[in-house]
Order: C-alpha cells, then sequence, then structure tokens
C-alpha cells in the first residue's frame, strides 16, 4: 500500500511569498505544496498538506493523523521553539516525524537555535529554502519504509 503523509505548516507559512523573501526565499506556500506532492507521487506515495496558524488545529491533525498517515512532515515555524503541546502530540501518535525548516535557523537570532519539537523527530532539516520540504520527504519515506 502507497504510504501516505502528513504535512504541517505552522503560524505565518501561508504567508509565503511576500514574508521576509530575504530570509525566506520568494515562493507561495501553493507553490511548495504543489512541489512536495509532486515529489511524493515520484517516490510512490501521497500526501495531505495543511497550514495552520493555530497551535491547537495542528495538534488535533496530528492526533487525527494517527488513523491515516504513515509519517509526518512538519515545519512548525515559530511553535518549534516553545510548543510543548506541539511535541507531546507528535510524541503521543508514535508516527516516525521529520522536522523542515526554510531557513538556516542556527544561524539565525539565539531563540531559533533551539527546538522542543526535534528531541521527538527522527531526524531535522534545515536551510535548504523549500528544498528542505523535499529532502525531508525522502529521509521520512525512507525511514517509513525501513
Ligand atoms: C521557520 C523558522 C522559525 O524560526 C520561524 O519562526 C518560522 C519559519 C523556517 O522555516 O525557517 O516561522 O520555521
Amino acid at each position: 500500500m502507497a504510504h501516505e503523509i502528513l504535512v504541517l505548516h505552522g503560524p505565518n507559512l501561508n504567508l509565503l511569498g511576500t514574508r521576509e523573501p530575504e530570509v525566506y526565499g520568494s515562493e507561495t506556500l501553493e507553490r511548495i505544496d504543489a512541489a512536495i506532492t509532486a515529489e511524493a507521487t515520484a517516490l510512490g506515495a501521497s500526501v495531505r498538506c495543511l497550514q495552520s496558524n493555530h497551535e491547537g488545529v495542528l495538534v488535533d491533525a496530528v492526533q487525527e493523523s494517527a488513523d491515516w498517515a504513515s509519517g509526518i512532515l512538519i515545519n512548525p515555524g515559530a511553535l518549534t521553539h516553545y510548543s510543548i503541546a506541539l511535541r507531546d502530540a507528535i510524541a503521543g501518535v508514535q508516527l516516525p516525524t521529520v522536522e523542515v525548516h526554510l531557513s538556516n535557523v542556527y544561524s539565525r537570532e539565539e531563540f531559533r537555535h533551539k527546538s522542543v519539537v526535534a528531541p521527538v523527530c527522527v531526524g531535522q532539516i534545515a536551510g535548504f529554502g523549500s528544498l528542505s520540504y523535499l529532502l525531508g520527504l525522502r529521509g521520512l519515506l525512507q525511514r517509513v519504509a525501513e
């Protein structure tokens, strides 16, 4: 059976394209989702993509994915740095999860150096712009297949 992956984008990622393009690039989220979908198809998998500015909506999506997903690809946005609720949801469903960031969070402000989500993920990719999602998807599907 083909693997289905939940792709989550956190707060403010709906603004991609116009939001700080010097940091995040000029691609829109719609284009990024299209590229992720195409990559998944090429790798024999499928994705369901969701963006929300609300922590609880993301927590609900993680919980519900336990019923159907093989893994989670997530850019938690700023929630990366402080959302214990999101971290606990990921730990709770026990689905392999990969954390991705467009920017290299480690070369930016110190408050971005800490991820509370990373310890419950199988890996993290940061700094490659929208390619971070595609690299993360590859790694995740590899892990799911093992
Ligand atoms: C981000 C990095 C976060 O620190 C920031 O809050 C974001 C985007 C990234 O993709 O580089 O919203 O997750």
